[in-house]
């Protein structure tokens, strides 16, 4: 995994010609993730379309192939796994590496704790300072033996654990959490009940369904009982809606005939990017695709619109969580004031998000002001410069946003980790227009 910073984003501004066009995007991560390791974990074959090929799913794959899953990869968006089971990994033979990948690391919390072998997971320098305590807590109280140096990796799980369900009241609104904790309860006895603050990516549970077992929602408490065998099946994965909100939020500032992102997954437990552009003034158009199965699906078209600042409701930030990123910069040349709260969970993903996406827009001219859970964004105008993307996929392709309003050009640095959820973003990026290529870092 690369930790230096070798390759950069010059980004030119297009604010003059603005940007158009229909274009699709890869796969979803959270889908394609949670596939491969149902699909491991079930009896026969799960074939997954539509994959995401990127580095943090190639970790997952990887991850599962050491585990003694067969997995064929016949394309690169077409994945066969060879299902074992839930009583069919094996011991890996080292660490398990998940690279920049929180979801695979919490994740594979869940899936290998109630396995009979010990493993240990690592990650990059990102990864390694991230919190893992939050998973490792209910999981404990499920009966599993995890250490956590400082509550980060390296992940020490220890094999042999006989695991109980739980009634669990989750501290965050976390889809890992949630979903580590339903994984394990997939080799627990009794049920498993988790209550969510608030509502969080339910991707878990409606592919749990989808091969087979059965799961409960009452209100905010999702409910699984232990033990139930999964069977292997197709799984289609959506675009995903977190690489289609670049493009989204370019179509609402610069897309003067509009711009259209085709079959993007749009689960209602991902969309409050669209809640908070429309409450900006934003015009976007939702047209439901009819196949959708388990996961629903649409064409997303949006034109450019004159945005305003808003209070974005705390209640859609879980809703939103990938995408505040490339909403600040939406929120950065809307007229007036945009206040985002209740979002302290950004300073713990890939970077602390709140404080990265600050430094880089004064760097742009953006006035805004931090507080310990959110951020107030003074929108205007946004002149050239240079942005530390401090490594962080989502901050990397935010900037290159800018430069639908920027008035000069903008050099992101250290965007190698954009691969990590978007192989293809600079393609794509300018098929709508805009003039980003990558370069080496003198
Ligand atoms: C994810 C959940 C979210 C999100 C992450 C993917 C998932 O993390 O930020 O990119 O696939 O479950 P949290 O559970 O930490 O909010």
């Amino acid at each position: 995994m690369n930790t230096t910073a070798t390759r950069r984003y010059h980004v030119a501004p297009v604010a003059r010609v603005g940007v158009s066009g229909t274009i699709s995007v890869p796969g979803d991560k959270s889908i394609s993730h949670r596939a491969l390791m149902l699909g491991a974990v079930s009896d026969g074959i799960t074939r997954i379309t539509g994959f995401l090929d990127s580095a943090d799913c190639r970790a997952t794959l990887i991850a599962l192939r050491a585990l003694g899953v067969r997995i064929e990869q016949p394309d690169a968006h077409t994945v066969v796994v060879h299902g074992v089971g839930s009583t069919g990994l094996r011991a890996g033979s080292g660490t398990l590496d998940m690279g920049n990948a929180g979801t695979a690391m919490r994740l594979f919390m869940g899936l290998l704790c109630g396995q009979d072998f010990a493993s240990t997971l690592v990650g990059d320098a990102s990864l390694m300072k991230r919190p893992m305590e939050r998973v490792a807590a209910p999981l404990r109280l499920m009966g599993a033996r995890i250490d956590t140096p400082d509550g980060r990796p390296p992940v020490m799980v220890h094999g042999g654990a006989q695991l109980v369900g739980i009634d669990y009241q989750l501290p965050m609104a976390s889809a890992q959490v949630k979903s580590a904790i339903l994984l394990a309860t997939l080799r627990a006895s009794g049920i498993t009940r988790v209550t969510e603050p608030a509502p969080t990516r339910d991707h878990t549970e409606r592919m749990l369904r989808q091969l087979g077992a059965t799961v409960t929602r009452r209100g905010a408490t999702v409910e699984l009982a232990g033990g139930q065998r999964l069977r292997g099946g197709p799984v289609d994965v959506p675009g995903d809606f977190s690489s289609a909100a670049f493009f989204i939020v370019a179509g609402c500032l610069a897309a003067a005939k509009g711009l259209t992102v085709r079959r993007v997954g749009v689960n209602p437990t991902r969309t409050g990017l669209l809640d908070a552009l429309r409450l900006m003034g934003a015009r976007i158009t939702v047209t439901p695709a009819e196949d959708a199965g388990a996961e629903p699906r649409a064409d997303i078209s949006c034109y450019a619109s004159e945005l305003k600042g808003a209070v974005i409701p705390p209640a859609l930030v879980p809703l939103a969580i990938d995408e505040l990123p490339v909403l600040f910069i939406a929120a950065a040349c809307a007229s007036g004031v945009t206040v985002i709260t209740g979002a302290s969970e950004l300073r713990v993903k890939e970077s602390d998000r709140l404080a990265v996406m600050a430094e880089g827009m004064q760097a742009l001219g953006v006035q805004c002001e931090l507080m310990a859970d959110g951020i107030r964004i003074q929108g205007g105008a946004l002149r050239g410069g240079r942005v530390a993307s401090h490594g962080d996929h989502r901050v990397a392709m935010s900037f290159a946003i800018a430069s639908t309003r920027a008035e000069g050009p903008i050099e992101i640095d250290d965007v190698e980790n954009v691969g990590t959820s978007f192989p293809g973003f600079v393609a794509v990026a300018r098929q709508i227009g805009l003039q980003v290529t990558e370069q080496a870092a003198p």
